[in-house]
């Protein structure tokens, strides 16, 4: 008798992580983060992370004397900024984190984005006349990989780079690729692991809610700065994407956020 296997995508139990730049720069904060992904996931939640190290290339940069140039909050990849750029994310910060969950007992493999097509991004149009080089906004995910891995009892560990129809490697916003991730696995929920308790008010005051409707209205508006403004962006095409469950945590909550989906704030589609 052979019992059909469940499939991961009918289960549809699939938590998304996002790990922010400054957390990862943080030892402590970092260990705290994957101590609380590998009891999620030791508790019986698939779980994909997904992370970006912007911190950490430009450190890169700087040892190699080559300039960091941004514009409208995205980093210009010009062909020498782009080796640096996929060491760091694909190499250096993927690989802290697989060897880092590794000894917590989990089993985790690191891939990038561009990794079996698993993200697929076109070239960034330019802003102001500006052009990005080789920067890419999100065009959608084949989660084939992510599943296969998933299956097998292996945590994805997704670093934050694209692939293009013509088949050059783009480096995108690590928020914008986790939403992606997230509506092509048909997560069940989506936690952004950030170093603020979550969207604060004009009074630095936590909001534990938002409704999607809110969300547009604060984008539509000037006053979302920052990386707050690509984590809100995500989060609604999350929203739009059949993600019901978008959560923006910090250091202080992101225990009670992966396993009892509570603190932070919380974004909803009504
Ligand atoms: N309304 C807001 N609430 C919280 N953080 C905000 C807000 N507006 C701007 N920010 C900024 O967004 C930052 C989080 O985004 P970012 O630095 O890109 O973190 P990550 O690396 O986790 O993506 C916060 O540290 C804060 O400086
Ligand atoms: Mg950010």
């Amino acid at each position: 008798v052979t019992r059909k296997r469940q499939s991961v995508r009918k289960a549809g139990a699939i938590q998304v992580v996002k790990l922010g730049g400054s957390l990862l720069e943080d030892a402590a904060m970092r260990a705290k983060a994957l101590r609380s992904i590998a009891r999620t996931q030791q508790d019986g939640t698939k779980m994909i992370v997904v992370h970006g190290g912007g911190k950490r290339i430009d450190a890169l940069l700087g040892r190699l004397g080559i300039a960091r140039k941004t514009h409208a909050g995205l980093r210009i990849t010009d062909d020498e900024t782009l080796e640096p750029v996929i060491a760091v994310l694909a190499g250096v910060v993927n690989k802290m984190l697989v060897s880092e969950l590794g000894g917590l007992g989990i089993l985790a493999a690191g891939i990038a984005g561009c990794d079996a097509q698993t993200i697929t991004a076109e070239v960034h149009p330019p802003i102001d006349g500006i052009e990005f080089g080789h920067v890419g906004s999100v065009c959608g995910c084949n989660p084939s990989l992510l599943f296969a891995m998933i299956d097998r009892g292996i945590l994805p560990v997704v670093a934050s780079i694209a692939i293009s129809a013509k088949g050059e490697l783009l480096n995108v916003n690590a928020d914008a690729l986790a939403a992606s991730v997230a509506v092509g696995a048909r997560a069940a929920g989506l936690t952004f692991l950030t170093d603020v308790d979550g969207f604060l008010d004009a009074n630095g005051r936590l909001v534990p809610r938002l409704a999607q409707a809110k969300v547009e209205e604060l984008l539509a508006g000037g006053s979302v700065t920052g990386g707050m403004r690509p984590k809100l962006e995500a989060a609604l095409g999350a929203l739009r994407g059949g993600v019901d469950n978008v959560i923006i945590a910090g250091p202080r909550n992101h225990r009670t956020a992966l396993a009892k989906r509570s603190g932070g704030t919380h974004l909803v589609a009504a």
